[in-house]
């Protein structure tokens, strides 16, 4: 047997008019947690070295569809949220050294973005397609340990108002998809409009800028510190706000299906996928082979047999919008009486940046970078202050930072036309770090980036 394998009792409790369902563990000593399987408390970061891979052609016959979070909570998806459940629960009872277990899930996302690695997953275009190469393989596992080939991934759906807080089928103590190291109680709870806003980068007009190049931080993808970052944030300190080690907390294929699902949404929006040319991802497969996939090969998901059951739309017209082009003399940037006027008029605005050099030089432990239109001094209140434009943020590996720009897209719809017009149509761009609770922590610095332009 490669796995031992635990027996739940469900059980079925009437509350008034509500059912509630309780996993209670038989074996409730051995997981005092309350957990199921308890990974090496050590951070395990590594993969026996693999034999030659072999490629991997994903053809499904079928294409399911992955219900949110909220939709799988209703009892008519009971039955499949307890097959989910107990897959899950196979998994993370694999002995930690079994190359698909819990812990070495963990690690090959760990190996990937681990500070020495020169090609990390999350500052190319290995972004989206490594991460959906990795819940792809995770749901072949699934099903495989669930003996059902209807398992299929979860997303958690929090650009939705109603989302902004952990899913409830995740939050009890003693079922498979509850993880103790899970902070729900930090000042970033519940997650605001703002940090979720996925308007901004559905807007974007090309994959480099939301999804990376094959360079590393050629830049930064935008689609890492938005929502992405925000999320994984709100859980510190806690395993989620742990870059390297947050697939540890079942929470986190949770989540980034829904990054994937924006992928989708954003190719749904209009917008190109890239020619990956060669470019590969690797995964072990549900048989324990060492596999390799094109990042081409990944682009449809209906080949990898899925579809979401609803996707973020864009309030705008991609087809309309048109990329403003600034003057710029350092961080100084000029707009045209035109853009203005265009600015000031209903439209959406997007300021992009692309690769924001500051958090480079900022206080290493800061995840949250404020941009200011005007000075800032140390200790305001970022939402609160005339010139902010938005929050640019990254996620920390064990309380370091990764060195390293940052893209945004940020929401300006509304600020940038009357900012502009208020200062001749030139503003000057600065950048704060900012604490937990969105105070400045440092005075506002010149915005120092790559490439600056609004979409609009
Ligand atoms: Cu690979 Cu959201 O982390």
């Amino acid at each position: 047997m490669p796995f031992s394998r635990r027996d739940f009792i469900r059980q079925t409790l009437m509350v008034g008019p509500v059912a509630m369902v309780f996993w209670i563990e038989k074996d409730v000593v051995a997981w005092a947690a309350g957990e199921c399987g308890l990974p090496a408390p050590g951070a395990d970061c590594t993969l026996p070295t693999p034999g030659t891979p072999q490629r991997f052609i994903p053809n499904e016959p079928k294409v399911l569809t992955r219900y949110s979070a909220r939709e799988m909570a209703d009892p008519s998806k009971a039955t499949q949220l307890q097959q989910f459940r107990t897959a899950i629960c196979a998994v993370r009872d694999l002995p930690k050294d079994d190359v698909i277990s819990w812990t070495k899930q963990v690690a090959q996302h760990c190996i990937h973005c681990a500070s020495t690695n020169t090609s990390n997953i999350h500052y190319d275009w290995q972004f989206l397609p490594w991460h959906r190469g990795l819940l792809y393989f995770l749901e072949r596992v699934l099903r495989k340990l669930g003996k059902n080939d209807d398992i299929r991934m979860v997303y958690w759906d929090w650009e939705n108002s109603a989302s902004r807080t952990l899913p409830t089928i995740y939050a009890p103590a003693g079922q498979p998809l509850y993880w103790a190291n899970r902070n729900l109680s930090g000042p970033r709870w519940p997650l605001t409009d703002d940090k979720v806003d996925v308007q901004p980068l559905l807007a974007l007009p090309n994959f480099d800028i939301f999804g990376g190049t094959s360079k590393q931080r050629s830049p930064v993808p935008a689609s890492y510190s938005g929502p992405h970052a925000n999320v994984h944030n709100a859980f510190s300190p806690g395993d989620m706000a742990n870059l390297q080690f947050s697939p540890r907390d079942p929470v986190f294929y949770a989540h980034h299906s829904n990054i994937d699902r924006l992928w989708t949404s954003w190719v749904a929006a209009g917008h190109k996928n890239p020619d990956f040319g060669d470019a590969r991802v690797y995964f072990y497969d549900e048989n324990r082979q060492w596999r390799y996939v094109l990042m081409n090969d990944l682009r449809d998901e209906s080949k990898l047999g899925y579809k979401y059951s609803s996707l973020m739309r864009t309030q705008v017209s991609t087809a309309t919008l048109q990329k403003i082009t600034l003057n710029k003399t350092a961080n100084r940037m000029g707009f045209a009486p035109q853009a203005i006027q265009r600015m000031k008029g209903t439209g959406p605005e997007f300021l992009v940046i692309q690769n924001l050099h500051n958090p480079e030089k900022m206080a290493a432990d800061a995840v949250d970078f404020g941009v200011f239109a005007g000075a800032a001094a140390a200790g305001t209140v970022a939402r609160s202050a005339k010139g902010f434009l938005g929050t640019v943020s990254r996620v920390l590996s064990s309380g370091h930072n990764h060195e390293g720009p940052l893209s945004a897209a940020l929401n300006v719809s509304g600020k940038l036309g009357s900012l502009a017009e208020g200062n001749k149509g030139a503003l000057d761009l600065t950048v704060a770090p900012l604490d937990a609770s969105g105070k400045t922590t440092a005075a506002a610095a010149p915005l120092v980036a790559d490439d600056v332009f609004v979409v609009g």
